[in-house]
């Protein structure tokens, strides 16, 4: 590829301070409803998905203010248990709720999120989990109705047809704070979102562990209390910046990540020979040249993150030979090579 356009511009240079993950602040939102009592998030990433679950907790009668970073949650006077169409089709993390309100009121009512712009995205694994802990499910009109009469810790199996699931292992574990007993979900989604959500429900009471691993053990039934908690920081803001460093040829630093959550996609940018220094909570990605080829597979965490396989394909457009791409996770999640070949790159797409 001689020819090609965002290689072209301007080299990013400078500092940027990355802000808290949006992964993790939608569900640790949810974890915080299981409680009477106030709890404070901070870190907490100014974005419309946050504000879309503000608007959701507003609707539910939970109290909500961000001030700049910092996110007061008062759950005191929640008096609804449902998450209505118009805000769940916003937003598929809305999803969260069922697994809150089932841990703090025993019911739901949560809209099916439906598809969106990358697959279908199922939610048979939270459902299927949830109802082995004793959650009656029905489906009505769109609707998720949930009852919870008795609910008792078992082990849940809830590996789907693409690996383990992080919505479903995050709603499981949210309802497993109500069951009687120990649950174990097994395989569990290891990613560093599951972990942080699972240390903020840690510090609201609740006995956790084995996070980070694929079997994670909550003994529910105790009494939980609000809390405090940083938000970790965005991985795939901070490999997204990097990703624009190497392709501008830039010299970027980043200031408040966390490397060791990028370990992957930091040893594919040094591979393709982009300079990647990682110190503490900073990383200075400086990129130049053109890269060279690599081979990506995507899978779950700690694999090369789906979330960041987009990003990778615009630079490997750039890079002198063949890469190839493959993406296990979700389909249609090609749909930006169309765009980068009407830019010039040469992409060819195989299978569906
Ligand atoms: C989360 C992330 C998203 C990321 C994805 C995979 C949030 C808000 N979103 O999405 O950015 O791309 O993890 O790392 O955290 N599946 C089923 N049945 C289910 C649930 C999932 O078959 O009940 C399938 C999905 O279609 C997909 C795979 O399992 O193929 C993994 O999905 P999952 O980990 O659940 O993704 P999300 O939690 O939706």
């Amino acid at each position: 590829m001689d020819r090609f356009i965002i290689g072209g511009g301007r080299r990013l240079k400078g500092k940027v301070r990355i802000s808290g993950a949006k992964n993790a602040v939608l569900p640790i939102m949810a974890a915080s409803i299981i409680a009477r009592e106030r709890s404070l998030l901070t870190n907490v990433p100014q974005l419309a998905d946050v504000r879309t679950m503000m608007e959701l907790f507003n609707h539910l009668g939970i109290g909500v203010r961000l001030k700049g970073n910092r996110l007061e949650i008062d759950p005191s006077g929640l008096d609804r248990y449902d998450a209505p169409y118009e805000i769940v089709k916003r937003m598929r993390a809305s999803i969260y709720v069922l697994g809150g309100l089932i841990a703090r009121l025993g019911k739901a009512v949560v809209s099916l999120p439906g598809g969106c712009a990358i697959g279908p995205r199922p939610i048979d694994l939270h459902l299927k989990g949830l109802s082995e802990l004793g959650v009656e499910i029905n489906l009505s009109r769109g609707y998720i109705h949930a009852r919870a009469r008795r609910m008792r810790g078992k082990e849940i199996f809830l590996e789907g047809p693409k690996g383990t699931s992080v919505g479903a292992t995050i709603n499981v574990m949210l309802a497993a704070t109500r069951a009687k007993g120990k649950t174990v979900i097994y395989p569990a989604a290891c990613e560093p979102e599951v972990i942080d959500t699972a240390r903020f429900l840690k510090k609201m009471g609740v006995r956790i562990t084995g996070e980070g691993t694929h079997r994670l053990v909550v003994e529910g039934g105790r009494p939980v209390s609000g809390a405090r908690h940083r938000v970790i920081p965005d991985r795939i803001e901070a490999g997204t910046d990097a990703v624009a460093a190497a392709i501008t040829k830039g010299d970027v630093v980043l200031e408040g990540c966390c490397p060791d959550h990028l370990t992957v996609v930091i040893e594919k940018l040094r591979e393709i020979g982009v300079e990647v220094k990682a110190k503490n909570r900073t990383l200075r990605v400086k990129a130049e040249g053109r890269p060279g080829p690599t081979e990506i597979v995507v899978a779950p965490y700690p694999g090369f993150p789906t979330d960041m396989q987009a990003q990778f394909m615009a630079l490997l457009s750039l890079s002198r030979g063949t890469s190839v791409i493959v993406e296990t996770i979700f389909e249609n999640r090609f749909m930006q090579a169309v765009e980068l070949m009407r830019m010039g790159a040469r992409i060819s797409i195989e299978g569906n």
